[in-house]
């Protein structure tokens, strides 16, 4: 398993090639990266959008959920919320079209996530605490957003106008990090996750699965002999590359840049080609019992 995978596809609505798709498909549930030479090209009135000063307070970002049309975190008038909302919604709709041509049997199980915008420089940037600190190495996993063995699938995007890349550090693969924290780990405590709930921590019950994922997540990002010595690879994404990734599956690290799309999609392991593959499996292997 390469930790990046190149993949020639150079049209957001075209048909895929079989081949090509099955390839990509292998390659991302494998743990790969998808790099894509595929541009998210702005419109002119769009190019008023490349700018941090839009961001409302400390936020990092500006979302966008498609199912509620509802905008997050952008400071402006309402001429500047509609067309943040249209460039988002248009961000949406591209790769979702991506996503059903190359990956065509999720197309029926793919979930809409939030489009988020981020504008900001991430090098140099204070984070909140080491949990928020996203230059250490780590998988994607929510504290307050369980999704119950649902995959984060994320389709990013550098529109930086500037020339510069986003850079990104792919860490060790899925079974590894999980061979490792997973002993570490508490046992999840059914008792916590329900009281969670109740009292709206959490949106929905903290199943132990989405245990065992924060798990791995704080205990990757708490641990700085392992930050220091794990195995990286350096990724730079150039202004005009698309790159996909299973944010739950792929240890990573981003480091810096600015401008960029990111959409994401939840899928469930049902639909997977490679269900073995997935978190839920390996750690329902590792642990011994089912997790959801
Ligand atoms: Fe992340």
């Amino acid at each position: 398993m390469k930790p990046i995978e190149s993949i020639a596809v150079h049209d957001w609505q075209a048909p895929i090639a079989a081949q090509l798709a099955a390839q990509a498909l292998d390659a991302l549930e494998a743990g790969s990266v998808l790099r894509l030479p595929l541009p998210f090209t702005l419109r002119a009135e769009e190019r008023t959008l490349l700018s941090p000063q839009l961001l409302s307070g400390t936020r990092k970002n500006i979302s966008y959920n498609p199912a509620s049309g509802r905008l997050q975190g952008a400071d402006g008038d309402a001429v500047l919320e509609t067309r943040l909302r249209g460039f988002l919604a248009r961000y949406h709709a591209s790769a979702r079209a991506l996503v059903e041509h190359l990956f065509a049997p999720y197309r029926d199980a793919l979930i809409d996530g939030r489009a988020s915008y981020r504008p900001a420089e991430i090098a140099g940037r204070v984070p909140k605490s080491w949990r928020h600190d996203d230059t250490r190495v780590h998988v994607d996993a929510f504290p307050a957003t369980p999704v119950h063995g649902r995959r984060l699938l994320r389709v990013f995007n550098n529109i930086n106008p500037h020339g510069e890349p986003r850079r990104w550090q792919v860490g060790e693969p899925f079974a590894a990090v999980a061979a490792r924290f997973v002993p570490r780990a508490p046992k999840p405590n059914a008792l916590q996750a329900q009281l969670m709930a109740a009292t709206r921590i959490t949106k929905s019950l903290r199943s132990p699965y989405d245990h065992y994922m924060l798990q791995l997540h704080d205990g990757m990002k708490a641990d700085l002999g392992y930050q220091a010595q794990v195995h990286k690879t350096a990724a730079e994404f150039a202004p005009g590359e698309t790159w996909i990734v299973y944010s739950d599956q792929v240890s990573h690290a981003v480091l810096a840049g600015r401008y960029m799309l990111e959409q994401t999609f939840y899928v469930p392991v049902a639909a997977l080609q490679y269900p073995e593959r997935s978190p839920l499996r390996v750690l329902e292997k590792l642990t011994g019992r089912a997790l959801l």
